[in-house]
Order: structure tokens, then C-alpha cells, then sequence
């Protein structure tokens, strides 16, 4: 009913405004101040947190990609090596996973098939196992060594939005957690990153005020038969994210790239008036990430490439190579995907209304996939 959507004309609409008040959910009273992480259930003792040499993330489909982000984080927060394995390849690949293994599983629902198979793989190899979770209760959350639930709320569109956001929160706060109890290597940008964390939902609030400018270029490209998403670092799982977003509400073919990996193959896709999308890394990052990125934007206009440019408030470089620019906040480099990421969601809702789709029941998709 219309109720339960809000007031607005769909799930997935509602979900994506619902963003600001999941990241503060997902927040709030997680970190008490001792630096301890409240974990919602279970326990993974703090000598067995101590003692780990390696992270895995498993998950799908966005989960995945929420681990994806994680990763750059937790690796520079914690110095730990992080890898990030889709479920359903994990066992199949007798991956090295011991007692001093941290899996983190990922998931929306908590009852994907592939990624409870893989938590079960990785208790047999005597692995902690940390959910990450958004429903109460659900197999995942029951059978991991310790839960921390996203509080994104029901979830109720299939393509997942709220839940996404939700999650990178979650990582976010698994690594200032093992960051402070290893004894972390950079304690002041640790004191202030969960302020900065806090200040997000308000920068998320600002994109969704301002995003008729990608609603009307969404409305315009209902014939497009291919989009490319191009990006670097933490901007790289946002363009995969972009990506598929895009092929599961609008069935457009998308395919998101390593923006450096351009010239080693996707450029041959390049034509005349090929709409591609660039997530700009933040020109206060890693210097001359911002450059190659720019320079990218360059290579593919210069082959007749449409230039649509995420970039940072204040990035006034940007404009002068993209046909168009769509300004999102500042925030800590590593936090900006959960900016980033909002205008590429609302562009595949926006243009998949405009092909008359059912963006909360797309076709072919199931919410969550309980087979494997
Ligand atoms: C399905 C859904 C996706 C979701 C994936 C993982 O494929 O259609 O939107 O990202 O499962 O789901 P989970 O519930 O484990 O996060």
C-alpha cells in the first residue's frame, strides 16, 4: 500500500530515502568508550581477534560489493590482509582458512544459500565467523560466532539499496573496532572517524535533495543499450555497484571497470556517444589518483564517450572534462562510496521507471536465493 511505502510510488524509492536514517541506525551506540564493539549476540573472544592474520569476506551480489569497500578500510585501519570472496567460489576453491582466519559473512537477509554454505566451510576449518546482518534471527545470524545486525529495516525491493549502505557502515565499524584493540597505527584519524562517520546521514540526506539533475539524465537514456561505470580505489566497488544496478532494474547491459584498467582492454568498447560513467576519486585522496582518473575521463571523450562525473563538492577540475557533473559531499576518502553510490542507485530507479519496469520486482530476481 501506499502507506507502507511512505508516500512514495515504490519500495525501492522509499529504501533509498530511508539511506540517512539506516547509517545512523546501524550506528548508533555501536562503539561504547572504550573503543569495544557491541556485538548484537555471540562472542568472538578479543585474544582470538588479537591473533588473527587474515580477514575473508564472504558474500553476494551487493553484500559482496559492501565487502568490497570494506576491504580498502580494514586493511588501512587495521593493517590486516583482507580478501573478499563471492560465497559460492569460497569452499570450492579449498581456500586457506584456519583458526586465525576472521570470516566476515555479509548478507541482506541472512538466508543466501551460497553464503551459509560458506560460514559452514569455514567453522568445519575452525574459523571465527562474524555476521553481518540485516534480519533478526535468520540462519546466518543463528549459526555465526557473533552477529553485529545492520539496522536498515525490512528490505522490501529486491535490488538493494538501504541494506548496501547499511553494511559498509557495519564494516566500517568492525575495522575501527580491530583497529583500536590491535593497537591501531593511526590514532588520530581513528578518533575522529567515527564523527565523521556520524556526520554522513546528513551528506546522504543532501545527495537525495539534490538528485534531480541524474532523475532527468535517467529519463533521457531509456534507449541506451550499454553504460559503462569507471572508477578507482573505493570508487571501483561503487562502479560495479552502479553497474548492477543499472542490469537488474533497468536490463540494460552495464559493466563496471577498474578505471586504470581501461587501457588494458575496455576502451576497445568506446564509441561515439557511449554514455560512461566515472566515480572521480577525491582530489583530497591519494594525489595522483585524482589525476588518472581525470585523464581517463579525458581518453574516453576523446573516443566519443558521454562524460557523467561524480565528484566531490568543491572538485572544480571535474567540470571541465564531463559533459555533466553530479556534486556529492566531501567525507574521508574511505567513507565516500557511501555518498558516491546514491546517485548511481537512483539513476537505474529513475530510468527503469521511464522504461515502465517494476523496480521492486524485477524480472528474473529473487530477493534472496535460498538454493545454491
Ligand atoms: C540476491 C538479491 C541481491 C542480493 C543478493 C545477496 O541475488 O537479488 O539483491 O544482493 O541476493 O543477498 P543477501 O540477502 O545475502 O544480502
Amino acid at each position: 500500500s501506499a502507506a507502507q511505502k511512505g508516500g512514495f510510488s515504490t519500495f525501492m524509492e522509499k529504501e533509498i530515502h530511508d539511506q540517512p536514517t539506516a547509517v545512523a541506525d546501524t550506528l548508533r551506540g555501536r562503539i561504547d568508550d572504550r573503543g569495544r564493539l557491541q556485538l548484537d549476540g555471540g562472542i568472538i573472544h578479543e585474544t582470538v581477534l588479537n591473533s588473527i592474520d587474515k580477514i575473508i569476506v564472504v558474500a553476494c551480489g551487493t553484500a559482496a560489493y559492501a565487502g568490497l569497500v570494506g576491504r580498502y578500510a580494514i586493511e588501512h585501519w587495521c593493517r590486516i590482509p583482507v580478501e573478499v570472496e563471492l560465497a559460492h567460489e569460497f569452499r570450492y576453491r579449498d581456500p586457506v582458512v584456519g583458526v586465525r582466519t576472521l570470516v566476515v559473512a555479509i548478507s541482506q537477509s541472512g538466508e543466501t544459500m551460497d553464503t551459509i554454505m560458506a560460514v559452514r566451510h569455514a567453522q568445519q576449518q575452525g574459523a571465527p565467523v562474524i555476521a553481518i546482518v540485516n534480519t533478526q534471527g535468520s540462519t546466518i545470524a543463528r549459526e555465526a560466532d557473533a552477529v553485529l545486525y545492520t539496522r536498515a529495516g525490512p528490505e522490501i525491493a529486491v535490488a538493494s539499496t538501504k541494506a548496501f549502505l547499511a553494511q559498509i557502515t557495519a564494516v566500517y565499524l568492525l575495522g575501527i573496532y580491530l583497529a583500536e584493540l590491535r593497537g591501531n597505527k593511526f590514532p588520530d584519524e581513528i578518533e575522529s572517524l567515527l564523527e565523521q562517520l556520524d556526520a554522513i546521514p546528513s551528506k546522504i540526506q543532501r545527495v537525495l535533495d539534490t538528485s534531480e539533475p541524474i532523475r532527468e539524465l535517467a529519463r533521457t537514456m531509456a534507449n541506451e543499450r550499454t553504460v559503462l561505470f569507471l572508477g578507482r580505489h573505493v570508487g571501483y566497488p561503487v562502479a560495479l555497484e552502479g553497474a548492477l544496478k543499472l542490469k537488474e532494474l533497468a536490463y540494460i547491459h552495464a559493466e563496471g571497470f577498474a578505471a586504470g584498467e581501461l587501457k588494458h582492454g575496455p576502451i576497445a568498447l568506446v564509441e561515439e556517444g557511449q554514455p560512461v560513467f566515472i566515480v572521480l576519486p577525491s582530489p583530497r585522496g591519494r594525489e595522483s589518483l585524482h589525476a588518472k582518473v581525470i585523464s581517463n575521463v579525458q581518453e574516453v571523450r576523446a573516443r566519443g564517450a558521454r562524460t557523467f562525473v561524480i565528484a566531490e563538492e568543491g572538485d572544480t577540475d571535474a567540470a571541465n572534462y564531463a559533459e555533466q557533473v553530479f556534486y556529492v559531499p566531501s567525507a574521508p576518502v574511505l567513507m565516500t562510496p557511501l555518498l558516491s553510490v546514491v546517485p548511481l542507485q537512483i539513476f537505474a530507479l529513475e530510468l527503469a521507471a521511464a522504461k515502465g519496469y517494476d523496480v521492486d520486482q524485477p524480472r528474473n530476481l529473487a530477493k534472496s536465493v535460498t538454493v545454491e
